[in-house]
């Protein structure tokens, strides 16, 4: 796990959250709402992608998990796939060293297995490139889903030959591709759609959910802030209910 520098001063009122992950969605409305292609709209998520970040590191956020491409969007017409893996192939090329220089370590979820080796290579060099920085983690969630990630921890643990006794809640986490890093504190999801997409099950089991009504290139610093003042007036209780002290008899929580 990386060693995090000072958080700089965010000037929030709030609570922080340390993790947010989002669904970046509602690019292909954006683009038809304004009588562009689809891929307009991907290629405006992607330029709002890079100021969310900025602002993410400016927030004092250390974990940052963006949902770019699901299992099931290799089922999008071709000339979108192929369009998207174009922009994903072009922010590695030439956008790699503004990130190096802002110090984001980039981390992948997902599976590299079956894409391109040329591509697959990029990726590789990416996660290396960057894995010593540690201002914010960049968790790029890429031909990711949710049950396919526990589907592949459950083999890797059966092929480890884990005695069931062992397994615990613990014990899963490591096996999955997120690994090391924290449960998301807060995820949001653009675009006023009210799913969760087989975006992380696990990690999100006590994660806070937010859904601003805007689509993802319209989801601006002011919005984020929006979203974490509303994370820090929500009370995470985690199943329990807190009770005055001379009322628990006990001693347990459920
Ligand atoms: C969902 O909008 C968005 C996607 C499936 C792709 C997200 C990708 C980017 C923002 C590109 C930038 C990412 C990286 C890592 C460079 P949608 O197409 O489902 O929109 P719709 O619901 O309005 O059709």
């Amino acid at each position: 796990m990386p060693v995090f520098p000072e958080r700089q001063d965010s000037g929030s009122a709030f609570p922080i959250p340390t993790h947010i992950a989002i669904i970046m969605d509602g690019n292909g409305r954006w683009a038809l709402s304004r009588g562009l292609p689809r891929l307009a709209g991907h290629r405006a998520g992607t330029e709002n992608l890079r100021r969310i970040i900025e602002a993410c590191i400016e927030f004092g956020i250390r974990y940052l998990t963006i949902y770019a491409f699901s299992t099931e969007n290799w089922g999008r017409p071709k000339e979108e796939v192929e369009g998207l893996m174009e922009i994903f192939e072009d922010v590695i090329d030439h956008e790699l060293q503004e990130l190096q220089d802002q110090g984001v370590q980039l981390r992948h979820i997902g599976r590299l297995d079956r894409l391109d080796p040329v591509f697959r290579n990029k990726v590789l060099h990416a996660l290396q490139y960057t894995s010593d920085n540690s201002r914010l983690v960049l968790n790029v969630a890429f031909n990711y889903g949710g049950r396919d990630e526990i589907v592949n921890a459950i083999q890797r643990i059966i092929q480890d030959k884990i005695d069931p006794q062992e397994i615990t809640a613990e014990l899963v986490n490591r096996y999955l591709f997120t690994a090391g890093v924290p449960d998301p504190d807060l995820i949001i999801r653009t675009s006023g759609e009210l799913r969760g997409s087989n975006f992380l099950i696990w990690q999100g089991a006590y994660s806070e959910w937010y859904f601003p009504p805007v689509y993802w290139p319209d989801f601006d610093k002011e919005q984020l802030r929006l979203a974490l003042e509303e994370y820090g007036h929500r009370e995470r209780r985690y199943g329990r209910v807190d009770q005055p002290r001379e009322e628990q008899v006990d001693g347990h929580a459920h």
